[in-house]
Order: C-alpha cells, then sequence, then structure tokens
C-alpha cells in the first residue's frame, strides 16, 4: 500500500507544486513507482515543473471515472517509474466528486509506492480533499515568521493526518546557520520538521528548461530535496550535506 503525501499551504507561491516535482523526481529515481496528481484545478502547472509538457498527460477526472486506467499513463520522457495525472481544465473545484477522487487515491495505492497530491493555495474544498486522501501532509511554507505562522494556521485545519513542515526559500546565509534557523522555526510552528530547502535560481530555471531539478543541479535545492525524499523512505539524511 503507497503512501499518499499531500503538498498544501496557506498562502500561494511558497513552492508545493515545485517541491513536490523534486522529491518526485527523487522518488522515482530512487526505484520508487511514483504518481503525480495536480489538483489546481484550472491553474495547473505540475506538468511544467516536472518536465512533461511535451507528454500526452491524462486529467485525474478521466481515472477517477475509471474510463481509463494507470497502464494508460505517458512515462516520463527521461525517468522510469514517473507518471502525472494533470488538473481538468474545465472543472471548478467545487465540482471535484471528492469521493470519487479519494476512491481512485485508494485504488492507485496498489499500484504505486508513492502518490504525490499538489494542492492549490489555501484552504478550500480541495485543500481538505486532499487532507482526506493523505496518509501525511507535507505543509510548505517559507522561512520569514509570517510565512511560518500563515503555514502553522494551515497545520491546524489538518486535524489529526500526521503532517510535517517543509521550509522553502530560505535565504542561503541563515541556511548556513542551521542550528539557529531549526530554533527559530521550532518556535514558530508545532509540526516536526521534514526538511528546510534554500533559495536557489535553479528552481525556477530547471523548470523554465523542462528539465527537472535533479537533472540540472547536485547542490542547493536540489541537494535538501534529495535529502527529504530520502527522510520519506525512512532512510537517513542529515539536515545539512556535510
Ligand atoms: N527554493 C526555491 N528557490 C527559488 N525559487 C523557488 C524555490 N521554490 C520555488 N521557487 C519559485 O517560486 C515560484 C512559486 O513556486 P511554485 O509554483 O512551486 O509555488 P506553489 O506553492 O505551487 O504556488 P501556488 O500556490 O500558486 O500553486 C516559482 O517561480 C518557483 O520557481
Ligand atoms: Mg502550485
Amino acid at each position: 500500500m503507497g503512501k499518499v503525501l499531500a503538498f498544501v499551504s496557506g498562502k500561494g507561491g511558497t513552492g508545493k507544486t515545485s517541491l513536490c516535482a523534486g522529491i518526485a523526481t527523487c522518488l522515482a529515481a530512487m526505484g520508487k513507482r511514483v504518481l503525480c496528481v495536480d489538483l489546481d484545478v484550472g491553474l495547473r502547472n505540475l506538468d511544467i515543473a516536472l518536465g512533461m509538457t511535451e507528454e500526452a498527460v491524462l486529467p485525474f477526472d478521466c481515472l477517477m471515472r475509471e474510463e481509463c486506467s494507470s497502464s494508460a499513463l505517458s512515462d516520463h520522457p527521461r525517468i522510469p517509474n514517473l507518471y502525472l495525472l494533470t488538473a481538468p481544465v474545465n472543472t471548478l473545484p467545487e465540482e471535484v466528486d471528492a469521493d470519487a477522487f479519494c476512491a481512485m487515491v485508494l485504488r492507485e495505492r496498489e499500484n504505486f509506492d508513492f502518490i504525490l497530491l499538489d494542492a492549490p493555495a489555501g484552504i478550500g474544498v480541495l485543500f481538505r480533499l486532499c487532507i482526506n486522501c493523505a496518509s501525511e501532509v507535507v505543509v510548505v511554507t517559507g522561512g520569514d515568521k509570517a510565512t511560518l505562522r500563515d503555514g502553522a494556521r494551515a497545520a491546524q485545519m489538518i486535524g489529526d493526518k500526521p503532517a510535517r513542515i517543509l521550509v522553502n526559500r530560505l535565504d542561503p546565509k541563515l541556511f548556513r546557520r542551521l542550528g539557529e534557523t531549526v530554533d527559530d522555526i521550532m518556535d514558530e510552528v508545532s509540526l516536526p520538521l521534514l526538511g528546510l530547502v534554500p533559495e536557489d535560481r535553479n528552481v525556477p530555471l530547471s523548470a523554465y528548461g523542462g528539465k527537472p531539478l535533479v537533472l540540472c543541479s547536485r547542490k542547493g535545492a536540489a541537494s535538501a530535496v534529495l535529502r527529504v525524499s530520502r527522510r520519506l523512505c525512512d532512510l537517513p539524511a542529515p539536515l545539512k550535506r556535510k
């Protein structure tokens, strides 16, 4: 039975899609079968972050209505074991059938080691749907106090699902002073820490070039995302590369 990870945030633009794509790529490169689902109905962009804009990617409602099976999904052009279901274009968030979506996720847990749900920003219907289907929630925030507080508020809406916080776009200077950073973060939020990812221009550059982050760089955000992926597989990974 695969793990289902929901990437959520309070505020938009914290890096859910970028980190979901980066982690999915690493997990697949580690030999796991990974299915990514873009839930940003109307504003989908996970295909860009994964470098799959040229592939014929199925929308999730096709699998949800059992009009096709996961064996029909297109392979990632560069990374085996990595698959994407995109968000339908002409559907409103409140039109997504929550029961049918969760039933689809439950069925596909038999076929994949990890299912990664890329939620839209905020705490609306699709946020709740992601939480309901998830086996673990990943709250993506920035490292400044205001964004951390916002992440903590999103965390309060999660209920009793296991959840960890993933702090993105940390100032590289702060990233070097990790001890203090972790202390500050723990003061601000009441969730265990999944990882810290530094600000790194390779994140937008890789999406712009249509190439997954870990195929563009081995340092900075790419290295942090790889360590987060190892933690998600219950493998040891220090907060910072030695
Ligand atoms: N670690 C990082 N370093 C530099 N830029 C980053 C980093 N993480 C994300 N970004 C950039 O921040 C922007 C927003 O990222 P992304 O689309 O992943 O956020 P999101 O949380 O999915 O947004 P939304 O809430 O709109 O879905 C993008 O331009 C992305 O390239
Ligand atoms: Mg997004």
